[in-house]
């Protein structure tokens, strides 16, 4: 059975910039207690016109010509996202018609801030069986459209962006070495976007309590994300034989600054192995860890023969990592 190799990344984030210091005009927050507590510095922000499927088309043309491959050659897209333009169809397929993947295949994987790690996993199952040859993955978030704006406990932590890999069958030596999954779902309640869906359809009722926006129990998924993240690391690297010091960069769910120093606390790696980009991007979902990966490739922090893991944690709880040697 053929591994999966990624042959081309792109990303895209929206030329809106929110600072904040712009948030300090909408809710009671500073700039410092943010710095502080989050790291982040400014996040992109999706236009209103601008839809989750909008920011994946950009993303997946750089991807598409970085892999040299045109998009009617695309067997299978997934997309991952929290923030699809509709409840159905499936974003996938808006991004099918929209880039002409013709005789794609397109679903959506809704895994929340784990997305692209477990898309990386779906999509190297069916080129592991010969199923697709051609798999087109897009994270794409417009977190923006379900942030309360009146809620410092959220609005400063999100941010909109997409990320996308095409992947194709690999000789034996590189690609994707190995991943790690789990979910926990008897801890939704931690984060979750209560209204809109069949459990409560949107009423004025809805509206008016704000329950078309994101909730989070922010101190409390804290501490569950770093002992996931450290789980997860070492769930996947320990059948691969591999020692976390082996890793040349490890790429993580970009929820917070001191989460990531944790995480890299608890598996004894530097800082300066982990790529950081939650100061200039906020948290964009199933879509951090696609833009990080996208930035590292072409800033040079990967490089031909460099060994990559990436590690996420979200909602439903879900969390799980993925090994790429490149
Ligand atoms: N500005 C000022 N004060 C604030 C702000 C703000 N923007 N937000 C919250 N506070 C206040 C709260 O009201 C609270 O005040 P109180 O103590 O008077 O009630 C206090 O700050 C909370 O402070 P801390 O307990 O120190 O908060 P903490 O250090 O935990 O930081 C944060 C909060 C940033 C949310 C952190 O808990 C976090 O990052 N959690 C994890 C988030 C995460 O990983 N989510 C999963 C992935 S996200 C996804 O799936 C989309």
């Amino acid at each position: 059975m053929k591994k999966a190799i990624i042959v081309g990344t792109g990303s895209y984030l929206p030329k809106k910039i929110l600072t904040n210091k712009d948030l300090e005009r909408l809710v009671e927050t500073s700039d410092e207690w943010i710095t502080g507590r989050t790291g982040i510095k400014e996040r992109h922000i999706a236009d209103e016109d601008e839809a989750a499927s909008d920011l994946g088309v950009k993303a997946a043309i750089s991807a598409l010509n970085e892999a040299n491959l045109e998009a009617s050659e695309i067997d299978l897209i997934i997309v991952t996202t929290v923030t699809p333009d509709m409840l159905f169809p499936a974003t996938s397929c808006v991004i099918q018609d929209k880039i002409g993947a013709t005789k794609a295949v397109a679903f959506d994987l809704n895994a929340a801030c784990s997305g692209f790690v477990y898309g990386l996993a779906v999509a190297e199952q069916f080129i592991r069986t010969g199923t697709y040859e051609k798999i087109l993955l897009i994270a794409t978030e417009a977190m923006s459209k379900v942030a309360d704006y009146t809620d410092r406990n959220i609005c400063v932590l999100l941010g909109d962006g997409a990320g996308a890999a095409v992947l194709t069958p690999a000789d034996d030596r590189k690609g994707l070495l190995g991943n790690w999954l789990a979910a926990a779902g008897k801890y939704g309640n931690l984060l979750y976007l209560p209204a809109g869906g069949s459990k409560m359809p949107a009423s004025h009722k809805t509206i008016e309590e704000h329950l078309h926006y994101m909730k989070m129990e922010g101190p409390a998924l804290f501490k569950v994300a770093i002992h996931s993240m450290v789980e997860a690391i070492e769930k996947v690297l320990s059948p691969l034989r591999i020692a976390p010091g082996e890793l040349d960069l490890v790429i993580p769910h970009q929820a917070n600054l001191r989460i990531i120093k944790a995480v890299a606390k608890g598996i004894d790696v530097p800082l300066e192995k982990f790529y950081v980009n939650v100061d200039m991007c906020g948290n964009m979902s199933s879509a951090s860890i696609a833009v990080a990966l996208d930035e590292a490739l072409k800033e040079g922090r990967i490089k031909p023969g460099s060994l990559v893991l990436l590690v996420a944690f979200g909602a439903g709880l879900t969390w799980g990592s993925c090994v790429i040697k490149f």
